[in-house]
């Protein structure tokens, strides 16, 4: 069986990428009747977190479980994850013990390193460059939340703010799948010309397209859905004067930027969110906002995502074989040890 890791969603084509989420739409339907069929009994998923996180530490649990399976959460400091072990060494050990491996690491080369070694799926579940399941789900929310009849390939996703490692894989997935992307930014903080440059490549199979613009009145004008980031991250502090004064006010989302978009347009936020900055609560919690149904959607979509991955590779052994060894270990007790 061909072993496939979920690190880059440039990594599969237009119609993988459309299947899994068709597969994360059948379990999310099967999940709101109460029918989650439980397709990984008995699986376990080690996952691993160099950074916190509510959203993809608590989806990917519930994800197991729900499905039947089993998750580990190995914080930071609690394994040996390239201190006192090599990256490769705790891959394998991993692969042996797991049937897939979630990580969350500070370093996408660590990333890729996990992936060089294991011997089962590995998911990036982020990484310092992007964050490929949740722009699955990103993609899974916009298909609920579009305007009704238009195709995929007619959706203008605008992004406004800093370039994210969401901001990298949402216009890659967006160009891949044959849709527009807008960045919208002040110069130093605009998408570099690596990223550009893949999703132009996309964008000459897709049909897609790319615009990078630093006038966001411009960019959310024809925009379906309005996305937005943090300014900052974790470390990033000592810069928060010089980015709040190159986003604030400008690249705000809020009620002035969503009255500039068509009436039918909708706000996300993969989150989480510093509110009042990136943007309002006014605009945050309006019906014009879609976060907590994208948020919830981490949860379907991290369910297709296991299931799509590990389903094919589990044993399922026949009734027989099971009661033969069964058998045989009983058998086994009862002569030796049950007198
Ligand atoms: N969006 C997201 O990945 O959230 P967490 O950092 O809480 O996992």
């Amino acid at each position: 069986m061909e072993l496939k890791h979920f690190i880059d969603t440039q990594d599969f084509s237009k119609e993988e990428l459309l299947d899994l989420i068709s597969l994360t739409r059948m379990i999310k339907e099967a999940d709101k009747q109460g029918c989650t069929p439980r397709l990984l009994q008995d699986a376990s998923l080690a996952m691993i977190f160099e950074e916190p996180s509510t959203r993809t530490r608590v989806s990917f649990e519930v994800a197991m479980s729900e499905l039947g399976g089993h998750a580990l959460y190995l914080k930071p400091g609690e394994i040996h994850l390239g201190a006192r072990e090599s990256l490769g060494d705790t891959a394998q050990v991993l692969s042996r013990m797991t049937d897939v491996i979630m990580a969350r690491t500070l370093k996408h080369e660590t990333m890729l390193g996990l992936a060089k070694y294991a011997t089962v799926p590995v998911i990036n579940g982020l990484t310092d460059y992007n964050h490929p399941t949740q722009v699955v789900c990103d993609v899974l929310t916009m298909l609920e939340h579009k305007e009704a009849g238009k195709p995929l390939e007619q959706l203008k996703v605008t992004f406004v703010g800093d370039a994210t490692n969401v901001c990298s894989s949402l216009m890659h997935i967006c160009t891949r799948l044959g849709m527009s992307f807008t960045h919208a930014a002040p110069k130093k903080y605009q998408a570099p010309e690596a990223w550009q440059k893949i999703a132009r490549e996309n964008n000459a199979v897709s049909g897609g397209s790319l615009r990078v613009t630093d006038d966001p009145v411009e960019a959310v004008k024809d925009a379906d859905f309005i996305y937005t980031d943090l300014w900052w991250w974790v470390g990033q502090e000592a810069e928060i004067p010089e980015r709040s004064k190159a986003f604030m006010p400008a690249y705000q989302v809020n009620m002035d930027l969503l009255k500039k978009a068509p009436s039918h347009a909708k706000v996300m936020h993969c989150l989480p969110a510093s509110r009042n900055v990136e943007a309002t609560d006014e605009v945050l919690d309006s019906p014009r906002s879609v976060i907590f149904d994208q948020a919830e959607n981490r949860l379907h979509t991290e369910k297709g995502l296991l299931v799509w991955l590990v389903y094919p590779r589990l044993k399922r052994p026949s009734g027989s074989l099971k009661a033969y060894h069964s058998g045989r270990i009983q058998d086994f007790l009862e002569t030796r040890w049950v007198k």
